[in-house]
């Protein structure tokens, strides 16, 4: 627990091998593979309340009820909101959870971007923490994350002040607009008051491969053996490397303040 909550504090993101058991690992398979089709790369939601575990009770949705019940009570298991709360040091909900059956493909999985930065006014105090785990091995050829370190904390002064309409809302989903939008001379103004020049800096020129043609960036990858976890606050920029030897299985949690003052 230490570990996580350090690593989170300093770079946005921390690793924890080793989380599930084998028996988790097959289990999880299992209830995944027959709900997510092979060669469809959206993932599926899952059930995180009652209501909705009724709704797919009606609609005989039965594989999806049980796999969203085992999902909830291996997060029980290993305490993921007791862990958020230590995070974002607030009482938590989980407001999503999904499961991914990603195949094996050259095209890169997802660019580096940022969630929630197109039209979105977002206040930040409303951002998750989001635990992926994974089912398969991943690498730098086979599916892993890649996150900015500290990048969250850039993000999130950005969205503070936009959404406190002290700096102008400017779409920033691609890490070259963002990169953009943050040396803007008001932004980077606000910016460099919350988290400090160094931090903008750092960010600029660990980014700086963004502005090259075709380029491949594998500084930042965070490669997690199957039964592993990767545990991050959203606000930071991410990629996701192609899947190139096979298919990668993944489920996820994302946990938010309950309330936001
Ligand atoms: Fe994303």
């Amino acid at each position: 627990m230490e570990n996580i909550l350090r690593n989170i504090k300093v770079n946005g993101i921390a690793k924890e091998e080793g989380l599930l058991n084998t028996l988790d690992i097959e289990k999880a398979t299992k209830l995944i593979k027959p709900i997510r089709e092979a060669g469809n790369m959206g993932g599926i939601g899952l059930s995180t309340n009652l209501k909705s575990l009724l709704i797919k009770l009606v609609k005989f949705d039965f594989r999806t009820m049980a796999a969203s019940i085992y999902f909830l009570q291996l997060a029980k298991k290993l305490e993921l909101a007791k862990i958020s709360e230590k995070i974002l040091e607030s009482n938590v909900k989980l407001y999503y959870m999904d499961c991914y059956r990603s195949q094996k493909s050259d095209q890169q999985l997802v660019d580096w971007h940022l969630d929630h930065s197109v039209s979105e006014i977002m206040n930040p105090e409303k951002r998750a923490i989001r635990f992926i785990f994974y089912l398969t091995d991943t690498s730098s050829d086979h599916g892993c994350l890649g996150y900015i370190p500290k990048s969250n904390l850039v993000s999130y002064a950005l969205k503070k002040g936009i959404f406190e309409k002290v700096l102008k809302h400017t779409p920033h989903k691609p890490l070259v607009d963002f990169r953009k939008v943050i040396q803007i001379k008001e932004n980077y103004q606000y910016i460099k008051n919350i988290v400090g020049e160094e931090a903008i800096k750092e960010f600029l020129k660990n980014t700086d491969f963004a502005d090259k043609k075709n380029f491949i960036e594998n500084r930042f990858d965070h490669t997690v053996k199957r039964g592993g976890a990767l545990i991050f606050d959203e606000l930071g920029v991410h990629s996701a490397q192609k899947t190139s030897l096979g298919e990668r299985i993944i489920f996820r949690y994302f946990y938010v303040k309950s309330k936001i003052h």
